[in-house]
């Protein structure tokens, strides 16, 4: 598939067939996104495929008040987990397909970083909470993304399980010094949106400064 055309079109898929997807592939996937860069390349990211039933059915467990936590805030209008922001909302109980059927999908990877690797450029220099070191894995995880539809597969990177970290540990064996950075779910999907929402350019790109004027070719 053409780079450009990949970045431009490769929409979250929550929806997936009964297809199985091999072990070969999951490791071909994971084989290509190894090639993702990290701070001083030292390459934090930890995977675990989870194919237990019972490890996964618990990652639902802990993912589904997160859930209904967040859709407690959007209900109400307002911007779930954002900095500076509480939430101040009652959860509401909405299905989530991928928690409720955590069974039938094809692949669960639960993503961990390993926080000894990551340079932390902003960590404890302001008053915000520090973002850089997720420079370090989220483009791992982006190319778990961009190579699975590679192979023929589509997914969605959540987040949901990190709020859960402290009870999700013990269960996925995360090791100390590590943070539980994202769970993927990947498989054949049933529908593959390409045409995506995405703001432009001149939207968010200004020239000299982030007040000067608005940058357009
Ligand atoms: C850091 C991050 C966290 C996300 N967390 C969730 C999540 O918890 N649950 C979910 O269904 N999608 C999650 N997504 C997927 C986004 O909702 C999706 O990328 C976005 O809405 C754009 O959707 P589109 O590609 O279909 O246009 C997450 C994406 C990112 C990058």
């Amino acid at each position: 598939m053409e780079l450009t055309y990949a970045l431009r079109s490769n929409g979250a898929v929550r929806g997936f067939t009964a297809d199985a997807v091999s072990d070969a592939t999951v490791a071909a996937v994971l084989d290509d996104a190894r090639f993702a860069p990290s701070g001083g390349n030292r390459q934090p990211w930890r995977v675990a495929v989870v194919k237990d039933p019972a490890v996964r059915a618990t990652m639902a467990d802990l993912m589904r008040p997160v859930w209904y936590e967040y859709m407690g805030a959007s209900a109400a209008g307002k911007r779930a987990f954002a900095f500076g922001k509480s939430i101040d909302a009652a959860p509401v109980e909405v299905p989530n397909a991928l928690i409720d059927d955590i069974s039938a999908v094809p692949v669960v990877l639960a993503v961990a970083a390993d926080l000894r690797e990551i340079a932390i450029m902003d960590g404890n220099v302001t008053n915000r909470p520090p973002v850089v070191g997720g420079a370090s894995i989220y483009p791992f995880c982006w190319s778990v993304l961009l190579a699975a539809r590679a192979h023929g597969l589509g997914g969605v990177m959540t987040t949901f399980l990190s709020r859960a970290e402290a009870h999700a540990a013990p269960v996925l064996g995360l090791p100390a010094d590590h943070a539980l950075v994202a769970t993927l779910f990947l498989g054949v999907p049933t529908h593959q949106n390409t045409k995506l929402r995405r703001n432009p350019v001149e939207s968010f790109a200004t020239v000299d400064r982030f007040d000067g004027p608005a940058f357009t070719a």
